[in-house]
């Protein structure tokens, strides 16, 4: 083979190269230290002096000629693979934008803050009290005796160390507001409370709002009255209530209250009331001579439950943002 037909069946070849890895292996075969070119190089000192100059300088050409379209290969193949990078990193700007979600509140902050203006339009201020109590605040001045039974219709939570205990209704907030303000007192105090017990329709922890109401002349008329304002302006429509008379140690007469959509039937209980015990007022320093008043305690959780239409109170506390993001507005 020439020098000549050997460069062009190198170029050929090169060619043909579809990858850098191919490319090096056609450079070995022609230009390596055993590759043709090399090893005729090499030959060129047994050749007879006569012919040494021309075929020298053919294969000095063919050499240059391979290493020159070695290069311009290597160049092709570097461009298609840059390009093909490039393509496969393109970004679509075409694409329709993923929306962003804004936060919002929670349906139980929703349902609370609608509750407070409600009451805050009839006057009631907002107090608030902690949720970890003491024996005193959550039974003792409330008029539950030690070893009292209705102590045990509370499923609490104790402390290890046996003295303070998870609030297990906000009625505590009655003995503090009470104890450092005169009356006349109007107050709504809403907060988490805690009892052992857990399932559809009740949870370990559940909101409530107490509502306290301390003047000269307040009657157990008023409280029906106000229950049935209050329901039907956060309802929007109109609230048939049902006392039912029932017993707790803070309130004398007491009664549980539920409720029913008109032509449903249906009663739902939400809460507790009754008019406040002269003994809660004698624990807190006022006269029950000079003053009485009503008291209420209301589940929010069970009002935002009939007010969205939710009949399983954990979807409140599982925080599944797909449940969450339906109260956006
Ligand atoms: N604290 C009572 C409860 O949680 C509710 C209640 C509040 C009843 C105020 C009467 C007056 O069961």
């Amino acid at each position: 083979m020439t020098q000549t037909e050997l460069s062009s069946q190198a170029q050929a070849e090169i060619g043909q190269a579809r990858t850098l890895d191919e490319l090096e292996a056609i450079r070995l075969k022609y230009l390596g230290r055993k590759g043709e070119i090399t090893r005729q190089l090499m030959g060129l000192r047994d050749l007879d002096p006569s012919e040494r100059k021309s075929v020298g300088a053919a294969l000095n050409q063919a050499k240059g000629a391979i290493g020159e379209a070695l290069e311009a290969r290597k160049r092709t193949l570097q461009d298609a693979a840059l390009d093909a990078a490039l393509a496969a990193q393109a970004v679509d700007v075409t694409l329709p934008g993923r929306a962003e979600f804004a936060g919002s509140l929670h349906p139980l902050t929703l349902v609370r803050e609608r509750i407070e203006t409600i009451f805050a339009g009839a006057g009631f201020g907002v107090a608030e009290g902690p949720e970890i109590e003491d024996d005193f605040h959550n039974f003792e001045a409330l008029n539950f005796p030690p070893e009292h039974p209705a102590r045990a219709m509370h499923d609490t939570f104790w402390m290890a160390d046996g003295q303070r205990l998870l609030r297990t209704h906000t009625s505590p907030v009655q003995i503090r507001v009470l104890r450092q303000a005169e009356p006349p007192v109007r107050i709504i105090a809403p907060g988490r409370v805690y009892r052992c017990d857990s399932d559809r329709t009740h949870s370990p922890m559940f909101n409530q709002i107490e509502g306290l109401y301390i003047d000269r002349e307040v009657s157990f008329a008023d409280l029906r009255h106000d229950l049935i304002a209050f329901l039907s302006a956060f309802f929007e429509r109109e609230v048939a209530l049902r006392l039912r008379p029932s017993y707790f140690p803070f309130t004398e007469p007491s009664a549980e209250f539920d409720i029913a959509f008109e032509g449903t039937g249906e009663w739902m209980e939400v809460g507790g009331c009754g008019m406040v015990h002269p003994n809660v007022l004698r624990a807190t320093g006022v006269d029950p001579q000079a003053w009485r008043g009503y008291a209420f305690g209301l589940g929010i959780d069970r009002l935002a439950m009939l007010y969205y239409g939710i009949d399983d109170l954990r979807l409140f506390f599982d925080n599944d943002l797909r449940f969450l993001r339906q109260f956006a507005h």
